[in-house]
């Protein structure tokens, strides 16, 4: 038997100021897209935004049903209007944050949305670097999609 161990590793801004002017501007939508939620079950307005490698800014936000399980993660929405109308682009980031949140850590995608954002990724030939970010709080700047889901599940593993 093995041991075997896995890191996660990760910048932490303290402020939105010590961020790239670009990320900065990226988090800030993902607030305005955080307003605009339809999130009338859990109460919880989350917001995503995608930057393009061409410099485009598409923002979503969670989009809830009365039948609980319809209902779409702020992440998937935007990631899904992005390669439903723009396959072919390249996403450089994509930020996301929950300001009614009350924990004073930043949200963190569930694990369909990583199992969705890390497909993307492996579409592209660049990563896709995920913003955590925390209103009035810290800023979480993982690498790429796939830091945030280790032994994902892959394409290669479908075809064995
Ligand atoms: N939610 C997101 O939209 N993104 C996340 O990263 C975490 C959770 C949504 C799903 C649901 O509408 C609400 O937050 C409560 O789970």
């Amino acid at each position: 038997m093995k041991t075997r161990t896995i890191t996660l590793s990760y910048e932490e801004f303290e402020h939105t100021g010590e961020l790239e002017p670009s990320f900065a501007l990226l988090v800030e939508k993902a607030a305005e897209a955080a307003a605009k939620s339809y999130s009338p079950y859990s109460r919880f307005p989350v917001g995503a935004a995608l930057l393009l490698d061409d410099g485009r800014i598409f923002s979503g936000n969670n989009q809830e049903n009365l039948s609980y399980p319809a209902g779409t993660c702020a992440e998937r929405t935007v990631l899904n209007f992005v390669k439903a109308n723009f396959p072919e682009s390249r996403i450089a980031a994509l930020a996301v944050t929950a300001p009614g949140s009350t924990s004073a850590h930043p949200v963190t995608p569930c694990g369909i949305c990583r199992q969705v954002i890390t497909e993307m990724e492996s579409l592209q030939t660049g990563p896709i670097r995920i913003l955590l970010h925390k209103i009035n709080g810290p800023t979480y700047l993982f690498e790429s999609a796939r830091a945030l889901l280790p032994l994902a599940f892959e394409e290669a593993k479908l075809r064995k």
